[in-house]
């Protein structure tokens, strides 16, 4: 049985198998690999496209959602162990996680961190003790890294760019008026790397360099590729020759736990948001986003409404790689 918690956990060749697979499905939208499966979405937070293109995916191919937000229509769920549960929580994970199992032929989890302690966002230990506890295949919809996401924007480079061997590869911090999970920007640095791109990361200081863990297993995987990883605070530095503009915001790791001060450096960077300007010191790149984005705070309407933003592409192929997912994990049950 396998999980898909993080793409690190997986070869390029599996990988490369599930967009394989997934282009075949954008094609012929409606199978039945899923005929009478079950599958559990678990939200702890809220969500659009995760949501709408995961309960669509698994219909279209025969199988059943059960969407569950504990703590509102699900019983809250207590993670520590040992724990004498006299809070909210009105049971525990081990019972939580052997239920599902009973129930469904997979878990889908999405858990953001609670930008409290770095080191216990970083144990992940939400989606980690479902993967303890569960008998079923169980797959991150979200935690501290997005590896679905990461799945829907390498299939829209390829699409846009073909081989992505040797090409220039640019992750850019950009402005949000919160400190936001660096779960999409650890993600792009992973996949990036993984995929043979020369990757570079934009960020205004040393206070929004993004975890250790991340960026070494970036560099690890560029080593392996024989390509770079670069790390620059000068935004002339960081457009120059991209073939791809990746743009997310993050909330400074070195004020973590307290926003109210990194608001005070944050709001002084504003001017990383993209623009056409900035978009045009690359290389003719494609420019995406995650989604959701707050246009004219992050990229101007000028760039989102641009032949080059392939953000709208990327969250439509959202459906078509999670459908290859779900089918693979189940298929080697
Ligand atoms: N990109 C993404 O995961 O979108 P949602 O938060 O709307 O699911």
């Amino acid at each position: 049985m396998k999980n898909f918690i993080s793409t690190q956990d997986w070869s390029k060749s599996d990988l490369q198998d599930i967009l394989d697979y997934a282009k075949e499905l954008k094609v012929n939208k409606f199978q039945d690999n899923l005929k009478n499966k079950s599958i559990a979405l678990m939200f702890f937070n809220p969500s659009m496209r995760t949501r709408t293109s995961f309960e669509l995916g698994i219909q279209q191919l025969g199988g059943l959602a059960v969407v569950l937000h504990p703590g509102k229509d699900a019983w809250p769920i207590e993670f520590k162990l040992n724990e004498v549960m006299d809070t909210d929580s009105e049971e525990h994970i081990i019972e939580v996680a052997k239920v599902l199992s009973e129930y469904c032929d997979l878990i889908a989890i999405r858990a953001f961190p609670k930008f409290i302690n770095l080191e216990e966002d970083l144990s992940d230990n939400v989606i980690k003790s479902f993967a303890k506890y569960a008998t079923v295949p169980v797959v991150n919809m979200e935690t501290i890294t997005h590896p679905c996401q990461e799945l829907a924007h390498i299939l829209t480079m390829q699409e846009q760019l073909g081989d992505l061997s040797g090409k220039d590869y640019l992750l850019t911090w950009t402005y949000h008026p919160k400190p936001l999970n660096t779960a999409v920007a650890n993600s792009s640095l992973l996949i990036a790397s993984k995929f043979g791109m020369n990757v570079k990361l934009l960020c205004p200081t040393e206070d929004y360099l993004l975890h250790d863990t991340y960026m070494q297993n970036a560099e690890e995987n560029c080593n392996a590729n024989g390509t770079s990883f670069s790390i620059t605070h000068d935004i002339k530095e960081g457009y120059k020759n991209a073939d791809v503009v990746y743009a997310k915001s993050w909330g400074a790791l070195s004020y973590y736990g307290n926003p109210e001060d990194e608001k005070l450096i944050r709001d002084r960077y504003k001017h990383f948001i993209v623009n056409e300007e900035k978009m045009a010191m690359t290389n003719n790149a494609k420019f995406s986003h995650c989604l959701p984005l707050r246009r004219n705070i992050k990229a101007t309407d000028g760039v989102m409404d641009s032949d080059y933003c392939v953000a709208i592409q990327e969250a439509g192929n959202r459906m078509h790689v999670q459908k290859s997912l779900l089918s693979t994990l189940l298929k080697d049950k």
